[in-house]
């Protein structure tokens, strides 16, 4: 099967979107180990370049996006919410959201440099980026059918769509092919 993220999406086909019910994305989250004091995650007000981001993105091979690093910046520049882990300087992290801010959270793109994964700061990303949306019913996004990244997304609140409520609901991608 060809890997979304191939396609500029991050994800597998079979996995299909994930779904955070009401109210539950920031709840009753299990603790995550917390990175060094050195780690600072805050809200990007648009202090990020295109070469930082390239590099990120390219440490953990997401090369649909690094091959147009212009449309990576207007990605990342026209989403709704951007949240940066930094460590001194350096960007080591980095969630957005697309919303309308009332009925669906789009958490599209969650990536943790190599060297810092493991160390707390994904969940830290994600509670930050979907912080002000506690109230949206629904948060979905797509990922890689990796086991890893499953038992992340579930350890925060997450479910594959087929395993949510009696399991009927599936999700529908639609992209276009390398230009
Ligand atoms: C997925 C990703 C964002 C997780 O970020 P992270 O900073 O490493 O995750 P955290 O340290 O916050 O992990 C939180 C919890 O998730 C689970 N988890 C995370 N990575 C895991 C792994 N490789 N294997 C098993 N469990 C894992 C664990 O329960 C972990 O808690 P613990 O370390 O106390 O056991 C990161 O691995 C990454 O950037 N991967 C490449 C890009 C990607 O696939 N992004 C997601 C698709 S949108």
């Amino acid at each position: 099967m060809r890997r979304l993220k191939e396609l500029g999406l991050t994800q597998s086909l079979d996995v299909g979107y994930l779904l955070a019910p009401r109210g539950r994305a920031l709840l009753g989250l299990p603790a995550v180990s917390t990175p060094g004091p050195e780690i600072e995650i805050a809200v990007s007000d648009g202090d990020v370049d295109v070469a930082e981001l390239t590099a990120l993105y390219d440490a953990v091979g997401w090369t649909a996006y690094t091959r147009d690093p212009a449309g990576l910046l207007a990605a990342v520049t026209g989403s709704s919410r951007v949240v940066l882990a930094r460590r001194g300087a350096a960007l080591v992290g980095l969630a957005r959201v697309i919303t309308d801010g009332a009925s669906i959270c789009y958490l599209q793109d969650l990536l943790v440099h190599p060297d810092d994964q493991r160390t707390g700061i994904g969940g830290r990303l994600v509670r930050a980026v979907l912080e002000p949306y506690a109230h949206v019913r629904q948060t979905v996004l797509l990922t890689d059918d990796d086991p890893a990244v499953g038992m992340f997304y579930r350890a925060l609140g997450f479910a594959e769509t087929r395993e949510h409520g009696d399991g009927t609901l599936r999700a529908f991608v639609r992209v276009l092919p390398p230009s």
